[in-house]
């Protein structure tokens, strides 16, 4: 019994909502930066094997145990995950599973509202004729919050994410979707093929585009066994495939119980790849590191992932010449547009799954909730940028909480619920022949690693238990001499601990909301239909 009556419209249109729920901000912005920060080729090999050994795996867990929970009528992790576990603990597991979504969206909106607006701006010429110093200086008057600009796309894009949701999957999201991932794959190809083909000498380049290729992918065995490369590559897995969020889990409840899982899991998140590393990998690399070298985009990193994006590629784009310049900046903020949306989308669903399984909200209310709630939770974000509350979210809800829930629920999925019925689940209806190695691999290695990464998260120099203590902050409060400085610090410190204080609130919230429902099911049984 089903209390939604939702569904994809077709196979197409479902396994490019899935890569559009997977390919996103985190493929073109995040995935260079992580690249470039863990010495290019030293990245790529743990990458690619926390890809074979944790993301497929976690792919066929997620889709199959969403479309089991779903032929029970339920489409967001708490009771995906009771539908597999008898314990209730496993319901507050599932918490993690809208939580994470609610927190990742409150700040990736605002990011996916600067593209929109950077998108205006090149339209409207903004960057031409300014030096390199004035176009990286408006991104910071920007989120500085100079004027309301900031805060009318950030309300515009909160409304259109709304909007779209609204609308439901097969009316909404799916045709984001078809439309969205095209368009971004068409010019994510432009812009690689410029990358590529970018020659030096050529409009002020001082080295060819393959010299930024060669940095990324020449393999670099050197910091092989560096665990702080490993971290990094695990998370930039976790977050590019969008697994151990919950969101894959409740698309994957619209299916129905006969639906392939195994070969659309495949193709939605090779897609992801294949973006990721082929066309992510080929715009700002290239660019960047042609115009500036390899060490200075290495120190631009260093300073704040998302400077090269926004400070320097519009400049960059500037040396095309006037007509080239403004098809660049829209292909490129057009794209990221397109890309993060379909993901915010996604964000936005095991949230109004939730209120719709167990309160009855319509699909209108709730998908206002969620506007709703993103904008209370990312006005921190939006007003104190420049006090490290973003970081906090990122590295809370967008970091840590994947690793965690993803280590959870593939326990719950393998020994749990039992690996013969889950593998059961993923070879039912599967159009492909699932190698059995995955059987293995779901059961042991996968689980296994996860402990290992968390472990190590947990425990190693700056890791999760350093930063609850705000070691790192401290310390540097310690050294300072300057009352300035030390007031600044502290000034950071306090934000700091506000906003893990607000997840921490968001979080019991939910649990609560589980709670809740919990009982209500208990005293009137199952929510009737609604439309
Ligand atoms: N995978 C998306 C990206 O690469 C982010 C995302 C995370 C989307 C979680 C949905 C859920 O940007």
């Amino acid at each position: 019994m089903s209390t939604q009556n939702e569904s994809w419209g077709s196979r197409v249109g479902l396994v490019l909502a899935m890569a559009g729920n997977a390919v996103g901000l985190g493929n073109f912005l995040r995935f260079p930066v992580q690249a470039i920060q863990n010495g290019g080729g030293s990245f790529i090999i743990p990458y690619l094997i926390c890809f074979l050994l944790m993301g497929i795996p976690l792919l066929f867990v997620e889709w199959s145990m969403g479309r089991f929970g779903g032929l029970s009528g339920n489409h967001s992790t708490p009771f995906i995950l009771d539908t597999m576990g008898k314990k209730r603990i496993w319901k507050y597991i599932g918490v993690f599973g809208i939580f994470t979504n609610l927190a990742v969206a409150a700040y990736y909106c605002y990011i996916e509202s600067w593209t929109l607006a950077y998108v205006w701006k090149s339209l409207t010429g903004v960057f031409s004729g300014q030096s390199s110093d004035a176009v990286s200086s408006m991104f910071s008057d920007y989120v500085s919050l100079g004027t309301a600009e900031p805060i009318v796309f950030w309300v515009i894009c909160l409304l259109l994410n709304t909007w779209i949701l609204s609308r439901g999957l097969s009316g909404g999201v799916e045709i984001a979707a078809k439309v969205g991932m095209p368009l971004l794959i068409f010019f994510g190809i432009l812009l690689a093929i410029r990358g590529v083909t970018l020659k030096s000498g050529e409009a002020g380049a001082i080295f060819d585009g393959t010299e930024g290729l060669n940095f990324l992918w020449t393999p670099d065995f050197s910091t092989i066994w560096d665990f702080k490369v490993w971290l990094a590559a695990a998370g930039q897995i976790f977050f590019t495939l969008s697994v151990g969020m919950g969101s894959i889990q409740c698309y994957a409840s619209y299916l129905s119980s006969r639906d392939d899982v195994a070969l659309n899991a495949m193709s939605a998140g090779w897609m992801n790849e294949f973006v990721e590393v082929v066309l992510g990998a080929a715009v700002i690399i290239p660019i960047s590191v042609g115009y500036l070298g390899i060490e200075k985009v290495v120190e631009l990193t260093q300073t704040g992932g998302l400077g090269l994006g926004f400070r320097t590629l519009p400049f960059l784009f500037q040396q095309w010449g006037p007509i080239l310049s403004v098809l660049a900046g829209v292909a490129w903020f057009g794209l990221l547009f397109f890309a993060g949306i379909t993901s915010s989308l996604a964000m936005g669903t095991p949230v109004m799954g939730f209120l719709r399984d167990e309160f009855g909200w319509r699909r209108e209310s709730s998908a206002f909730a969620f506007g709703a709630l993103v904008f209370v939770l990312g006005a921190p974000t939006v007003m104190f940028f420049n006090h490290g509350v973003f970081d906090e979210y990122d590295y809370w809800a967008g970091t840590v909480s994947l690793v965690l829930f993803a280590m959870l629920e593939i326990i719950a999925f393998a020994w749990i619920f039992g690996i013969d019925n889950g593998w059961a689940e993923i070879k039912r209806g599967a159009d492909m022949k699932v190698p059995i190695i995955f059987k293995y691999l779901i059961k042991y290695v996968t689980p296994v690693i996860l402990i290992a990464v968390f472990m190590g998260s947990l425990l190693s120099e700056g890791g999760i238990l350093d930063k609850i203590v705000n070691k790192d902050i401290k310390a540097q409060i310690a050294a300072a001499t300057d009352p300035q400085i030390i007031a600044d610090l502290s000034t950071q410190l306090n934000y700091v601990n506000g906003s893990r204080l607000l997840l921490v609130l968001v979080f019991v919230a939910i649990a609560v909301l589980v709670r809740v429902a919990q009982v209500k099911r208990e005293k009137f049984g199952r929510i009737q239909p609604n439309a």
